[in-house]
């Protein structure tokens, strides 16, 4: 299995359902892009460094996770609009376990 299937609501409220590779070392802020979920510009703004916020989200299913790292919980801490399901996209990889992912992207920060 290389593809996962993964539910995202874009910051219009409308669900996509889209297919993920596993296998091409993507995080979660490069598959919005890659399916232009959200306006160039307006997300992966620091290039996937944990440094924006700009892909941050809600995760909406109970799919387990990678714990977050340091960086993460650093930047979420000073991020707006951050609730308790808050991760941000860039930092999540795309692995099978990921199968089922069900996420919301956060309102942009103006
Ligand atoms: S792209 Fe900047 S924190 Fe994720």
């Amino acid at each position: 299995m290389t593809d996962i299937k993964i539910k995202i609501t874009d910051r219009d409220g409308i669900l996509h359902e889209i297919d993920a590779p596993t296998d091409m070392n993507m995080n979660l802020m490069e598959v919005v892009r890659s399916y232009e979920l959200a306006p160039e510009g307006t997300i992966g703004i620091c290039g996937g460094m944990a440094m924006c916020a700009s892909c941050q989200c809600y995760v909406l299913s109970d799919t387990a996770l990678p714990e977050m790292g340091d960086d993460e919980e650093a930047m979420l801490s000073e991020a707006f609009n951050v609730k308790d399901n808050s991760r941000l996209g860039c930092q999540l990889h795309i692995t099978e376990d990921m199968d089922g992912l069900e996420v919301e992207l956060a309102p942009e920060e103006l």
